[in-house]
């Protein structure tokens, strides 16, 4: 497969659900729900009193069976904060597929953490992700994924929280979340621009399914990967929204046959059937196919 510097993530992340980690039976049902990720929370969901159990639970669970088929990410609390530092050691133990940064307001928030986990030998698979949900962080989104591309710094995804960003700026909760699509346009330009992967934000009401629903078809349009889910009953709809439709895959896999045919060998542009594609179309198109495999792969396992 064809591999830019540029290139974004292969994984799935069509639905990265939330489990509070002091909550041991969410823990457990997580191993065995339809999520293509999993955040585990020790910030904001875990009461201060209680951070120390959570720690606990999570370093049980993670030596209990590996989760099938799924990212594992950990949501810490700020370094800044009293709980930072105990988190980040847990983090270099249990070694999870990434760790999620609270509050990332800009660049040195994850130069920090990288090289926490440089100093603690953690491994390059060990990825940082970022929540942008502060109004410097929507400001920083460009600086902060820019640095995100420089050597060692492992940033991989950055994940938009509305809870905190409404609070911070007084935007009100609405339908079509009109006067925040701006700042959420902002964080897919910057991931686009240095490469990363966008989740939206949770959506709080999980009893309203059609409200859900719309939301994602939403974020599907405004080119977001995936969302943040805080309940099992929203697996189903994140994973319908934000996984390649069957003709937008056998769009790519027209793509990818004609680029393979020898007589395209040093042409930049072709004509399909009266239609222009172009050579950058190609790793795009080789993304969404392998997503879909991978979808496909996950079907068959079951
Ligand atoms: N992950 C895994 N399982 C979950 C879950 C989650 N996020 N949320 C609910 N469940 C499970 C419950 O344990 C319950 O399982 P059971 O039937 O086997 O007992 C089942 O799904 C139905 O749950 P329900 O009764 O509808 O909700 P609840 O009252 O148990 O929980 C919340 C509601 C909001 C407290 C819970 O969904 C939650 O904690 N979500 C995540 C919050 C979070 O992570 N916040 C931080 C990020 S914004
Ligand atoms: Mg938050």
């Amino acid at each position: 497969m064809s591999q830019d510097p540029l290139t974004r993530s292969m994984s799935l992340r069509r639905s990265v659900l939330s489990v509070p980690a002091i909550n041991s039976r969410a823990l457990e049902k997580s191993r065995f729900l339809d999520c293509d990720a999993v955040i585990f929370d020790l910030e904001d969901s875990v009461a201060p009193e209680r951070k120390a159990e959570a720690r606990e639970n999570l370093a049980a669970f993670f030596a209990g069976a590996p989760l099938p088929d799924k990212e594992r990410i950990i949501r810490v609390n700020a370094l800044s904060s009293n709980f930072g530092r105990a988190d980040m050691e847990l983090v270099a133990a249990l070694e999870p597929d990434a760790v999620l940064l609270p509050k990332v307001d800009e660049p040195q928030h994850v130069m920090t953490v990288s090289d926490f986990l440089a100093d603690a030998d953690a491994p390059e698979t060990l990825r940082i992700w970022a929540m942008i949900e502060t109004p410097r962080g929507i400001l920083n989104a460009a600086a902060t994924a820019e640095a995100g591309r420089t050597a060692g710094s492992r940033l991989d995804c950055f994940v938009v929280g509305l809870n905190d960003l409404r609070k911070e700026t007084g935007v009100l909760p609405q339908p079509g979340r009109t006067y925040l699509v701006p700042w959420l346009m902002q964080v897919i330009l910057a991931v686009r621009a240095y490469g990363l992967d966008a989740i939206d934000s949770v959506f709080n009401d999980f009893k309203d399914a059609d409200a859900f629903d719309a939301e994602c078809a939403e974020a599907r349009a405004m080119g977001f990967d995936g969302k943040m889910l805080i309940h099992p009953a929203q697996i189903e709809a994140a994973n319908r929204h934000f996984g390649p439709d069957a003709s937008a895959v056998a769009e790519a896999e027209a793509i990818i046959a004609a680029f393979a045919d020898p007589a395209t060998d040093g042409l930049n542009v072709i004509n399909a059937n009266g239609r222009m594609i172009e050579r950058l179309h190609l790793v795009q198109a080789e993304s969404l196919v392998h997503k879909a495999r991978l979808i496909a792969e996950r079907q068959t396992a079951k």
